[in-house]
């Protein structure tokens, strides 16, 4: 999957180019020179783990830090044991901030024993002032951190932390930059993630992103689909356009365009089967799009439709600008026009001033839309966030306990939704061998419900027939037929 890149011109330059990408490739020759030496020093390639916290985005973004340390002469590994460790963080919720504290203590144990390890950090925790200030005094080991908005700029600030003693630091509030063409290294040789958009100028009020990833951004629909049909040359077969809010995708190009006018776009490239999206805003969601999906033949059977919450009162005060009514209405519209796509959603309990009675609300919506799978998730205090300064906080016991409740209608729902589907045969995209049990593949529908059946390793990567024999909650045992 590794291209070649052809660096060599850059050796010879004096002074880094002004103009990206070029000056970044300047930084990787540079870069590639320095790990060459570090490897005959070691008597070995240098070893480099990338762990990614939280979602699709920074998956995507660690795909492009890969991209370079494989260019720049780096081994990369598994094990966070290695000469270089990269956490790309998430902020989303406060539990996966307490987990990178957690893990960094252990990273600290590591560099104690290799005195060549380096640490750096980077993703949307790091946009925040307070947790730089905490590494700042408690995390002194770290020697790299650097934000969501310069993440191109990685060969350049990697090349300054190995010239330099101490930590290199460099953060920016925001960016109306996108720098194209810089390699990616993709996890799966078959699928591919492709930012369409970057930030988010939604603000619902519990929400840290607009904050931590900045103002809405759209690529060029042009370097889009230059992108798919290079991933489709490459031998790539579905892909999912991500962006904070998809539907908004567009709005402030110099050449406006909708997300459905673009979703036509990619269906016409040749040799893609399958397109995915993710996330779709209630609020944006067009009829251009349901009638898009509607007849696509690529565009697969599967919308994620963030609901928060079923309760009017709740959604306002979340700034999410859509009723309880609204949206039930707009699910309803889409299973009519669409009768077998999968609906998934994300769920908040413990929005402040939230009561049992707006909790029921939510189960009410849970029961009606008859979700294929929901997340469901406590409500975080974020910093910063217009919510973390509301009065009324719930107390614990009490989240807890809408937390399970919701928690069992989505399991019931999800059971019985998934279920529909059985006896039936559909095509499945062949993902990885088994996790738990080597003789099983498992495959993704179309639907995004997950199918493992027997079979041999060497049809990952092709889209087989699949019967769908038994359910098991929110997965299928199956076979090829
Ligand atoms: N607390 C809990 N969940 C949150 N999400 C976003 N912010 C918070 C928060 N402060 C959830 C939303 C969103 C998903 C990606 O994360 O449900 O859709
Ligand atoms: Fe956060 Fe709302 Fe933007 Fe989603 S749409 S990233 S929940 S602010």
């Amino acid at each position: 999957m590794t291209k070649e890149w052809n660096l060599e011109q850059y050796d010879t330059y004096t002074e880094a180019p002004a103009e990206e990408p070029e000056r970044q490739f300047y930084y990787m020759a540079k870069c590639r020179k320095y790990v060459k030496e570090l490897a005959e020093k070691l008597g070995h390639a240098p070893t480099c783990c990338v762990t990614t916290f939280g979602c699709q985005m920074n998956a995507r973004d660690s795909e492009k830090l890969v991209g370079i340390l494989e260019i720049i002469g780096y081994e990369i590994i598994e094990d966070e044991n290695a000469d270089f460790v990269i956490y790309n963080t998430c902020t989303v919720r406060d539990n996966a901030n307490q987990r990178v504290y957690g893990r960094l203590g252990v990273l600290n144990g590591f560099k104690r024993r290799n005195p060549n390890m380096k640490i750096a950090l980077c993703g949307c925790m790091m946009q925040e002032a307070s947790v730089i200030e905490k590494i700042k005094t408690s995390y002194r080991f770290v020697d790299l951190i650097f934000g969501t908005h310069n993440i191109y700029k990685f060969a350049e600030l990697l090349f300054t932390t190995f010239v330099s003693d101490g930590m290199v630091i460099d953060i920016w509030k925001d960016t109306d930059k996108i720098v194209e063409d810089l390699p990616v290294e993709r996890k799966y040789p078959f699928k591919s993630g492709i930012n369409i958009m970057f930030g988010c100028n939604n603000f619902c009020s519990y929400c840290i992103v607009p904050y931590v990833r900045g103002r809405e951004r759209s690529r060029d629909p042009k370097d889009i689909i230059r992108e798919v049909e290079r991933l489709v040359a490459d031998g790539v077969v579905e892909i999912m356009l991500l962006g904070q809010n998809v539907n908004s995708y567009g709005k402030n190009l110099e050449n406006p365009i909708t997300f459905a006018q673009l979703l036509q776009e990619v269906e016409k490239i040749e040799g893609l089967q399958r397109i995915r999206f993710m996330t779709s805003h209630p609020k944006d969601l067009s009829d251009e799009l349901i009638e898009v999906m509607k007849h696509s033949k690529k565009i697969c059977r599967h919308l994620h439709l963030p609901l928060q919450s079923g309760s009017t009162r709740i959604l306002k005060e979340m700034n999410r600008r859509y009723t309880k009514e609204q949206y039930v209405e707009l699910a309803d519209r889409i299973r009519r026009e669409i009768p077998d796509i999968a609906i998934t959603t994300d769920i908040i309990v413990g929005f402040p001033g939230e009561t049992p009675e707006d909790v029921e609300e939510t189960i009410d919506v849970i029961r009606t839309v008859k979700y294929d799978n929901a997340f469901t998730f406590i409500y975080s205090k974020r910093t910063g966030t217009p919510a973390a300064a509301m009065k009324n906080q719930v107390p614990e016991d009490v989240v807890k306990e809408g937390f399970d409740k919701v928690l069992k209608v989505v399991q019931d729902t999800a059971r019985e939704q998934v279920s529909r589907y059985q006896g039936m045969v559909m095509d499945a995209l062949v993902e990885e061998v088994n996790e738990h049990d080597s003789s099983l593949l498992t495959g993704r529908l179309s639907n995004n419900t997950l199918v493992h059946f027997p079979g041999e390793k060497a049809l990952i990567g092709q889209i087989v027939n699949v019967s769908l024999d038994e359910c098991h909650g929110f997965y299928y045992i199956g076979h090829m037929v």
